[in-house]
């Protein structure tokens, strides 16, 4: 994501998993719905907003409707970011980790995992004001020894962790097929490959992937068009696919990558109803662990009870599993019995 019924359920709740070690997940950037302040406060001076008992809400939705993995945003437009004069990173506000490690509390109490996502903007932006990591190098070295290589001694063997991602659908601002193209694409594959390469050298079991959004068109077919990060040492591939059906998706092997390929955000296009929700997440669902990917991750959970009446109708809401009352859609269960 860019920014920016019930006797149906029964009968597909006995269906036999195709793929064994399939894993189901759920999206959940941003604590609280405070994108960009949930775990700190902004580079640009937004306070944090963290509430602990809106993440216990969070994890244990998670482990009701059975997702194993929690994908969760942690410095999206510098979040927690300490910089110096140049603006290159020089480390970490200590209420992240403190608010970082009640996250990872409430994973372990609940037996999930958290899915971590570094960025998601271009750098050297009004809107991500830190010095550009991909063109200045000794930006990227900070950004590695100030931030990255710490917070992987920190947590790189911690269990309640599945793997990091480093860029939200990076192919988004690195690829030239995008409108919002401003950073060269062989540019980002060496970022990639670089920063992989530190995370596994201070430790060389944690898991690293990086995301793209998925292109697939009549001149751009999905088995040459979602090359861009093969070959930098990432563990696995983060496809996120937008669908109002969802049967359609190709299979994972399709796409002519080396490693395993996680539908790491799918939904539906436009909001219809939950009757249309419903069959969105089946289908996809059913599709991906058909078509051998490794695992889906729905966007997104949404909150309970926390923000009645904000997000517009519930005729048209879309990408949340409650409604705009709070209330638990049929998306919910729909999800659970997958
Ligand atoms: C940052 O952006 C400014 C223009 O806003 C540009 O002059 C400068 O070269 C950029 N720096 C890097 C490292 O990309």
């Amino acid at each position: 994501m860019r920014f920016t019924s019930s006797l149906f359920l029964v009968a597909i709740a006995s269906a036999p998993r195709l793929v064994d070690a399939f894993v189901k997940g759920i999206n959940q950037p941003w604590g609280n719905n405070q994108y960009g302040h949930w775990l700190s406060s902004s580079i640009q001076g937004y306070s944090a907003v963290y509430s602990s008992s809106d993440m216990a809400a969070t994890f244990a939705a998670a482990k009701d409707i059975g997702a194993q993995w929690v994908r969760i945003w942690l410095f999206e437009d510098g979040q927690g970011l300490t910089v110096d004069g140049n603006n290159y990173v020089t480390g970490l506000k200590s209420d992240f980790e403190t608010n970082f490690n009640d996250v990872l509390s409430h994973a372990a109490a609940n037996g999930v995992k958290v899915y971590p996502t570094f960025f998601n903007y271009p750098p050297n932006t009004s809107n991500f004001p830190i010095a550009n990591f991909f063109t200045d190098s000794n930006a990227q070295n900070a950004l590695l020894n100030n931030l990255i290589k710490p917070l992987i001694r920190t947590y790189g063997s911690n269990s309640n962790i599945a793997a990091w991602q480093l860029y939200n659908e990076l192919n988004g601002i690195a690829n030239p097929y995008f409108s919002g193209y401003v950073i060269d694409q062989a540019t980002a594959k060496a970022w990639v490959t670089s920063t992989t390469a530190a995370i596994k050298s201070v430790n060389g079991g944690a898991q690293v992937s990086v995301s793209q959004i998925q292109i697939n068109d009549d001149y751009h077919p999905v088995g040459t068009s979602n090359l861009d990060y093969k070959g930098t040492g990432v563990d696995f591939y983060d496809i996120h696919i937008y669908s109002d059906n969802g049967q359609e998706i190709p299979a994972a092997s399709a796409y002519n990558l080396d490693k395993p390929v996680y539908l790491g955000e799918f939904g539906e296009l436009t909001g219809e109803g939950d009757s249309h929700q419903n069959d969105v997440i089946y289908n996809f669902f059913v599709a991906a662990k058909a078509g051998g990917w490794a695992g889906a991750f729905y966007w997104n959970l949404g909150f309970a009870g926390s923000q009645p009446g904000v997000c517009g109708s519930d005729s048209t809401i879309k990408y949340t599993l409650y409604n705009c009352e709070g209330g638990q859609r049929g998306g919910y269960n729909e999800f659970k019995y997958s």
